[in-house]
């Protein structure tokens, strides 16, 4: 019993620095995955069989689309959507410097050049005029990135895409169960890239899942993520015989995971709803605040709500102000654009200058109680830069 709370101590300071702050993140992992787990575990087969296909059954309704690849990670849906767009050695991709860095490293791995377009500092997602300004003969593909689980102008961006021969790939690591006019994020444009990383809206402790447009791709995609094998052919000598006809990643998911993420999908309605009835409350708080501004979000739209950031003058200020309230805030992403490794794609972005400048997030997530949601309210009202 001692063990245990003071191990829950030390988790609870790696994600909330300390004490009894209230945390950014969380991971939510109910205690009824234990019995199916277990079942898993000792079943004999843990690799990538038939739960890995039950789960992508089930994430089909979840993002209207059947064409649903289960993968060990959001890092490896984004390469592998970028390898089904052809992307290759000298293409150019448009991406957002606003984002986790797993975003663009794929790029960068399939030897292909990052072009920048700036963003909206109102809501830290990619702007489509700006993207199509940016468009040459080399341009692939756009990747956008739902900031927050936000969703971006996709009607925009694909009209760009369809105009050019280009394909639209989403990273929707933060856009589980987010809507886009009212449909669910993962239908939209050729590729949506999900993650079930340790403190998304549902985890796998990691994982990561793929939807494609076109069958062909879901088809490709599924031989690849496997090392260009196909696992279903019945060859005589296991698979021995089988021919590969161009080379693969290891990006399955196993049933581990997969019993997992089934056993998540029975809560992940409950905990996005919670997390949006968190975030319509601060919008509703923090309307008239004369150091803090709410994003603009468009309410035909409906946010996931993963982060919910607001814009505060002297975020650092703010930051360590949230700190001696025991409550943890933070810019949660670094632009990508000044990294060392990106240095040969600079080039002027004020839209992320003006965000980066202000964007801070705070906790918004299932775990808050009605007092903890009081107490962030407070906190914020009361800040003075
Ligand atoms: C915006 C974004 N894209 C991609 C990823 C990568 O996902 P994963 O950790 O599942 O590889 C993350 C991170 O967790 C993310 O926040």
């Amino acid at each position: 019993m001692m063990k245990t709370q003071s191990k829950e101590k030390s988790v609870n300071s790696l994600l909330s620095g300390g004490g009894t702050a209230i945390p950014l993140f969380k991971v939510f992992m109910p205690k009824s995955v234990l019995e199916p787990l277990n079942e898993v575990l000792m079943s004999g087969y843990i690799g990538e069989g038939p739960k890995v296909k039950e789960f992508e059954q089930q994430l089909g309704p979840w993002f209207g689309n059947e064409n649903v690849l289960g993968l060990n990670s959001g890092t490896s849906a984004l390469q592998l959507a970028l390898r089904l767009a052809n992307v290759g050695v000298g293409d150019e991709v448009i991406s957002t410097a606003m984002t986790c860095t797993a975003t663009n490293e794929p790029i960068m791995a399939m030897g292909a050049k990052i072009v920048w377009a700036d963003i909206d500092p109102w809501t830290g997602n990619i702007d489509p005029a700006d993207v199509e300004k940016k468009i040459t003969p080399k341009t692939r593909a756009i990747m956008c990135v739902h900031w927050g689980g936000y969703p971006c102008e996709l009607a925009a961006l694909n009209a760009i895409a369809k105009k050019h021969g280009i394909k639209v790939i989403e990273d929707a690591a933060h856009a589980f169960s987010g809507e886009y006019h009212g449909t669910r994020i993962g239908s939209h444009s050729d590729f949506s890239c999900f993650s079930f990383q340790a403190i998304k809206h549902m985890t796998t402790v990691d994982g990561g899942a793929l939807t494609c447009r076109c069958k062909d791709d879901l088809e490709r995609g599924r031989l690849l993520r496997w090392y260009g094998i196909d696992r279903t052919s019945n060859r005589k000598d296991f698979r021995c015989e089988a021919d590969i006809l161009e080379y693969g990643y290891k990006f399955h998911m196993n049933d581990v995971a997969a019993t997992m993420g089934l056993e998540q999908l029975k809560y992940v309605g409950e905990t996005v709803a919670k997390h949006r009835a968190n975030a319509a409350a601060y919008d509703k708080a923090f309307a008239n605040l004369e150091s803090i501004q709410t994003l603009r979000h468009d309410r035909q739209h409906n946010g996931a709500y993963w982060l919910y950031t607001l814009r505060a003058k002297d975020p650092h200020a703010f930051m360590a102000y949230m700190k001696e309230k025991q409550i943890v805030a933070s810019a949660v992403h670094a632009r990508n654009d000044t990294h060392t490794m990106f240095q040969d794609f600079r080039t002027k972005l004020p839209g992320v200058d003006e965000f980066v400048s202000e964007q801070v997030s705070i906790p918004v997530g299932w775990w808050l109680t009605e007092q903890d949601r009081n107490r962030i309210i407070e906190a914020v009202s009361g800040y003075r830069a």
